[in-house]
């Protein structure tokens, strides 16, 4: 059975002010299933592996909300971030963690946000991809069919190979900007990368040793010889050190074992308030209303405020309104590049 990484230290500064920096969205039951996102993913994951086998990983001030929503895990198993140094290295404290204990383990990486619809394709996309990660060092990530010129994410150009589903990554582009995302669909020969990864835990260790030297040094002589209480202080000082970097630039862009498994399986990254426009149940003019609210005129839009307030709107296409707790935000529903700026202004506001 594999080991599962959880990766859930994101703030989700696209989803505010629904997400805040004190609750990410990861921590939120966004979908109005009676599970957050973190406990679906947990729950989707615990099938393929056992509760045993899972890391949580997390910036410091998020430990007790994992604890809360995912007692399962076990306590020594949620790994405690002391900054927010991005995935690279998030990736790296997992693995080290995971090589001193099972060297032979394969592990799977996962976000903590992904909406998964069709599990069944899901779970056979996986096992796949689990097998193939036990040929020599292959760094494994989920591909999916892309429907659009979206900027927010990897994209990967792959040597086809005649119905195979795992397939050799040719290029890997994190991030492109609208005129090459444009390029990459047009082509058709591209898919994104999905953010979930499968790889020997000795493989993605290699990996860091060949495209990351600066990590895997930091964390090698670190994590080898740690016992509990020194682990705590060895990570802050490691985390300290290191840039703050993606595990996407940081290897996927430059490794050359990357390999890709394409799946169907009702993906969705739960990313921005666009992506949950997509997947939510919405009205005969397109818009997701979940207020008491009345319409008129308005199309293509996403309005959530508490039922307290009766919310009345004229004449809007692609707009946003959001109320949550102090926080009234009316913008653009495609805007995603502003959201920084709104939460950073908003700071300064106070
Ligand atoms: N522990 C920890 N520490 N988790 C983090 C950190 C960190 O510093 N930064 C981000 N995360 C978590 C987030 O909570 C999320 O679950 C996951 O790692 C991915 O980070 P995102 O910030 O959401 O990445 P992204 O969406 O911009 O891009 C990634 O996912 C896309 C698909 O959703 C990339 O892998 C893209 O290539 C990919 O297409
Ligand atoms: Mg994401």
């Amino acid at each position: 059975k594999p080991y599962v990484v959880i990766m859930a230290g994101g703030i989700g500064s696209r989803f505010w002010p629904y997400s805040r920096y004190n609750r990410p969205k990861q921590f939120l039951d966004i979908l109005g299933t009676g599970r957050t996102l973190l406990q679906m993913t947990y729950d989707r994951f615990v099938k393929l592996s056992d509760k045993s086998r899972f890391y949580v990983i997390t910036y410091k001030k998020y430990y007790k909300l994992v604890e809360e929503q995912l007692p399962d895990i076990p306590k020594d198993q949620i790994l405690i971030e002391p900054l927010r140094r991005n995935t690279a290295t998030c990736v790296a404290y997992a693995s080290y963690r995971i090589l001193k204990k099972h060297p032979s383990a394969k592990v799977i990486v996962t976000p903590a946000d992904h909406l998964i619809i069709q599990e069944g394709n899901f779970y056979s996309t996986m096992a796949i991809a689990i097998e193939a990660a036990d040929q020599d060092d292959r760094l494994i990530t989920l591909g999916i069919r892309p429907n659009r010129p979206e900027t927010g994410y990897g994209y990967i150009q792959y040597i086809s190979n005649h119905g195979n589903p795992v397939k050799k990554v040719k290029t890997f582009t994190e991030k492109p900007n609208v005129k090459l995302a444009k390029a990459f669909i047009e082509s058709g020969d591209f898919v994104w990368n999905s953010g979930m990864f499968v790889w020997k835990v000795k493989s993605i260790v290699k990996a860091f040793e060949n495209y990351m030297p600066d990590i895997s040094e930091v964390f090698e002589e670190g994590m080898v010889h740690y016992n509990k209480p020194q682990e705590e202080a060895f990570i802050k000082k490691a985390y300290s050190l290191v840039k703050n970097i993606s595990i996407d630039y940081g290897i996927m862009e430059k490794a050359d074992e990357v390999y890709t498994v394409l799946g169907e399986f009702g993906w969705s990254d739960l990313g921005s308030w666009f992506s949950l426009h997509e997947i939510q149940n919405r009205d005969e003019n397109n818009n997701v209303v979940e207020a008491n609210a009345i319409l008129y005129d308005t199309k293509n839009s996403f309005i959530k405020v508490s039922p307290q307030k009766l919310v009345v709107v004229e004449g809007l296409d692609n707009y946003l309104i959001n109320e949550s707790e102090n926080v009234l935000l009316i913008c653009k529903l495609d805007g995603e590049k502003k959201f920084r700026e709104f939460v950073n202004d908003a700071k300064k506001k106070g």
